[in-house]
């Protein structure tokens, strides 16, 4: 079916100015950009975004690092979106990541990754209602 999932543009990406170049992966395997906006997240929003891994001893370092620099959000559409996008991005660890993927082509490092993607549609859901308001998503 038609879906939609949520999707960051990391700042080890916007910093090397990949922005373009990730696009062109999801606009080439037929996911369609139907929001998207670049922010600079403040502390207090990362850290809720990332709640769930609260308990990491990861979490201070990858807030640390998600307010480094600008992010891209974005809503991507497509068939099969959830799916397909963490398809496109590969392993989180860039190390164990397929060739042709997002992050074994660009990530930097496991936190460093260049991309987060929703892992479920419940969770694209909330995480697209946390940075969008319905009008600014345009199919
Ligand atoms: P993301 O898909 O955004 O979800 C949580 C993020 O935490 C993940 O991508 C990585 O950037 C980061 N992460 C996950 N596991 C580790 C780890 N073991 N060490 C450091 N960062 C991690």
């Amino acid at each position: 079916a038609i879906e939609q999932t949520f999707s960051i543009i990391k700042p080890d990406a916007t910093r090397r100015n990949l922005t373009g170049a990730i696009n062109a992966v999801f606009e080439k395997a037929g996911l369609r950009i139907v929001a998207q906006k670049r922010v600079w997240m403040s502390r207090a929003h990362a850290k809720k975004f990332y709640e769930v891994h609260a308990a990491r001893p990861f979490y201070s370092d990858l807030v640390d690092f998600m307010v480094s620099g600008p992010v891209v959000v974005q809503v991507l559409e497509g068939e099969n979106a959830v799916a397909k996008n963490r398809e496109l991005m590969g392993a989180t660890n860039p190390a164990n990541a397929e060739e042709g993927t997002i992050r074994k082509m660009f990530a930097e490092s496991i936190e460093a990754n260049s991309v987060h993607g929703s892992d479920s549609a419940e969770n694209a859901a909330v995480e697209i209602a946390y940075f969008f308001a319905g009008t600014e998503i345009v199919g």
